[in-house]
């Protein structure tokens, strides 16, 4: 049946641009170091992204402060000029620590969150450090099932305490 067919091979044809299209964004992805005159912008997507947290540690001033005790260990993802995600790691000298990790849901599961973590995992290696904490919220069952499924795992001997102070 020709239009049958017709409409087979326009399936086709779309199947075929879409992976063309999703191999040209892939190779555009830039992983870089985050810096402060980043702000504004990744502090709009992290106002904007469900499941992230966004408080006063978020400030301009104390992103700042942050950076510079764990200098090159945060990176943002581009894609051409637009910002597509983020995310903060630092270390205290005895374990890592994972933050604001984010990708503009227009552009996930192309494997742009992964390799986010894993640039923040190979600098923590090379300061020597053997763990990476993170927090999840605990109605944020979207983002466990990503760090279950790229290799953390979820700690249930331990409860987290924090005082303001
Ligand atoms: C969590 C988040 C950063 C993932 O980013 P992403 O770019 O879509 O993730 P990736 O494409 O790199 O995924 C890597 C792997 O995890 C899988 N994955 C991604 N999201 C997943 C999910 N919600 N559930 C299960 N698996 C998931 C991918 O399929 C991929 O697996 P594969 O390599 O076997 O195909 C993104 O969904 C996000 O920004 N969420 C909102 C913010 C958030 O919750 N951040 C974490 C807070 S701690």
């Amino acid at each position: 049946m020709p239009e049958a067919k017709f409409i087979k091979n326009s399936v086709h044809f779309e199947e075929a641009a879409l992976e063309r299209m999703e191999a040209v964004i892939l190779s555009e992805i830039r992983i870089r170091e985050l810096k402060l005159e980043d702000y504004e912008t990744i502090i709009t997507l992290w106002q904007s992204t469900p499941g992230l947290g966004v408080n006063e540690a978020d400030s301009k001033e104390n992103i700042g402060i942050f950076l510079s005790r764990n200098n090159g260990l945060s990176f943002v993802a581009e894609i051409g000029n637009e910002l597509v995600g983020t995310i903060l790691c630092g270390h205290d000298g005895r374990r890592g620590f994972i933050y604001h990790l984010a990708v503009h849901d227009k552009y996930r599961r192309r494997g742009i969150g992964q390799k986010l973590v894993e640039g923040c995992l190979a600098k923590l290696q090379e300061a020597a450090i053997t763990k990476c904490h993170l927090f999840v919220f605990a109605d944020n069952s979207q983002g466990m099932d990503f760090w279950d499924h790229i290799g953390f795992h979820k700690r249930e001997d331990i409860h987290i305490y924090s005082k303001n102070i």
